[in-house]
């Protein structure tokens, strides 16, 4: 005879409820398999949780920075000598910017070695190779803010560079520059993409760099 349970099953804890969403979502098991608690599987982490630094402390500079030729590099200034606490905020998000470039190098260097990268992980991977060109782009964009002489000469080089490259060069230079020399247009343009355009396709990119591999799990080491 089949023994049945006079208690109905306990559908409050929260247990239960992670279960239903993860059904709800066709995800694999929550838990982090064996294989995949190592410190290099933690690199994406990492990189991840630099992202959130930068976006906060971000946030915290554009109450001071203006983006206009006159007062931008004032505007820095005084943020880093004069209002309490501005040094640490703006060196939280220099440094955490260096940080996030050495851990993504990193963790592609990981996905890489480990053959992550292999069916049914190619679509990630090319989500990937877009987060990549987007940190960059976050780097680019930011270090010319200050608008010094450093920032100033860095970009000019760079996109002297870039101009040349074959067919998208130009089209490249006059959707960032603009103008035959870095001015107004450009900061305003870097300033647009630094705080609005990247974050909001950097944002879409990581959600469904994170949907897939919480869909797919983690890759087994080769
Ligand atoms: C903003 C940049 C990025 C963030 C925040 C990020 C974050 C993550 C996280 C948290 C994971 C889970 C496993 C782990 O941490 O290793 C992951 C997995 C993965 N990432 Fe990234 N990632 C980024 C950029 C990249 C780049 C540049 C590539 C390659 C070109 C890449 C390819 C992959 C692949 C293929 C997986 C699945 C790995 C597996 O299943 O073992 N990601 N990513």
């Amino acid at each position: 005879m089949r023994v049945v349970s006079e208690e109905a099953p306990d559908k409050s804890t929260s247990i239960n409820l992670l279960e239903r969403i993860q059904a709800a979502f066709f995800f694999k098991d929550w838990s982090i398999p064996l294989y995949a608690r190592r410190y290099y599987f933690c690199f994406g982490g990492i990189t991840f949780f630099l992202f959130v630094i930068q976006a906060i402390t971000g946030a915290i500079l554009t109450i001071y920075y203006v983006p206009s030729v006159e007062k931008a590099y004032a505007s820095v200034y005084y943020v880093h000598h004069y209002v309490n606490y501005g040094w640490l905020i703006r060196s939280i998000h220099y440094w955490s910017a260096n940080l996030m470039i050495i851990f993504v190098l990193l963790h592609t260097l990981r996905v890489f070695i480990t053959g992550s990268y292999k069916k049914p992980r190619e679509f990630n991977w090319v989500i990937g190779v877009f987060l990549f060109g987007l940190v960059f782009g976050f780097s680019v964009t930011g270090s010319f803010l200050p608008w010094d002489q450093k920032s100033f000469w860095v970009t000019t080089v760079m996109f002297s560079f870039l101009k040349k490259i074959p067919m998208i060069g130009t089209f490249f230079y006059q959707i960032m520059i603009g103008d035959d020399v870095l001015g107004q247009t450009a900061l305003t343009r870097f300033f647009s993409f630094h705080i609005m355009i990247l974050p909001a396709i950097i944002v879409f990119f990581l959600a469904l760099h994170f949907y897939i591999v919480r869909k797919q799990g983690i890759s087994r080491p080769l």
